[in-house]
């Protein structure tokens, strides 16, 4: 399947932004992401895939789990952060450039495991992804999906669009498309059974966010949207909507820094 004509697109990450997201993700998706295979409760021996594996963090966390008769596979439609996770690579895992959109190229059956962590609020079409991890997993085999919950809105996601609201940035649409993808969990287990597999967990859970300033919780979605967050906007443009940014977000700002709840979903499933 091709990738759908509305998805993120690839062509804004760089350097910079894919080693912040080594950096501050560290933090954040890889703790969520611990305790999604800590849920999955992922064996010594056991063959996983990680979907959108970003620069690898918690793919190197799973080779520890599968240990050496084991073996972990991260693909990424991102060559520059593919490059970074393939720093951690070692004899029981790997890394290559890849996407959810095209899993044909890997086996059918080869996996016990299919990790999908922080990124399915990433696709907008979930369907074909999810047929193409049946696909890959042996029956019986365990997919494990850590997302953003639809209507999850904090303030920080409040304030960030009234600053692209603001001239001159509103004169350029700003859709922020992983709110627009994100699904409840009435519409997750209705996936996974149309899919192939069998609901095992979904499950609403509260989340905190922490940046240190302003200015670092735009860093931060910028690197996590891999540069998606200012695409609608001139380059020219990007400095000043950094700054608009971060000055709206003073107004959340605290002596521990910006400090946001908010929920995310988890859901597991049992491939039939
Ligand atoms: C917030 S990062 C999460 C990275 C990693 N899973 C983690 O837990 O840190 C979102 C990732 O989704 C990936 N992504 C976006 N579209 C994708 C697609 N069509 N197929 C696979 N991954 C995709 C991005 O390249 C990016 O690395």
């Amino acid at each position: 399947m091709t990738t759908p004509a509305n998805a993120p697109s690839l062509t804004h990450d760089s350097d910079e932004l894919a080693a912040d997201y080594d950096r501050v993700s560290a933090t954040r998706q890889l703790l969520s992401g611990k305790r999604l295979v800590e849920d999955l409760a992922i064996r010594p021996g056991e063959r996983v895939l990680d979907i959108g594996c970003g620069t690898g963090l918690l793919a190197e966390h799973i080779a520890d789990l599968v240990g050496p008769t084991g073996h972990v596979l991260g693909i990424d439609p991102l060559p520059l952060r593919i490059e970074l996770a393939k720093a951690k690579a070692r004899a029981n895992l790997a890394f290559q450039v890849g996407d959810a959109y095209d899993l044909s190229a890997l086996p059918a059956g080869g996996f016990d495991v299919v990790v999908i962590n922080a990124v399915f609020h990433w696709l907008p079409e979930k369907t074909a992804p999810l047929v193409g991890c049946a696909r890959l997993l042996r029956s019986g085999g365990r997919i494990g999906i850590s997302t953003g919950l639809k209507g999850n809105t904090t303030d920080l996601h409040r304030l960030m669009a009234e600053s692209m609201a603001e001239p001159p940035f509103d004169r350029y649409p700003f859709t922020r498309k992983s709110v627009t993808f994100r699904v409840d969990a009435a519409e997750m287990r209705a996936l996974f059974e149309s899919t192939g597999f069998q609901p095992t967990l979904i499950e609403v859970r509260p989340t905190e966010q922490q940046h240190p300033s302003p200015e670092a919780a735009v860093r931060y979605s910028e690197a996590s949207s891999f540069g998606n967050l200012f695409a609608h906007l001139p380059d020219a443009l990007k400095p000043a909507a950094r700054e608009a940014m971060a000055r709206r977000l003073a107004v959340i700002n605290s002596s521990q820094g910006i400090v946001q709840h908010g929920q995310r979903l988890v859901a597991i499933a049992t491939r039939r």
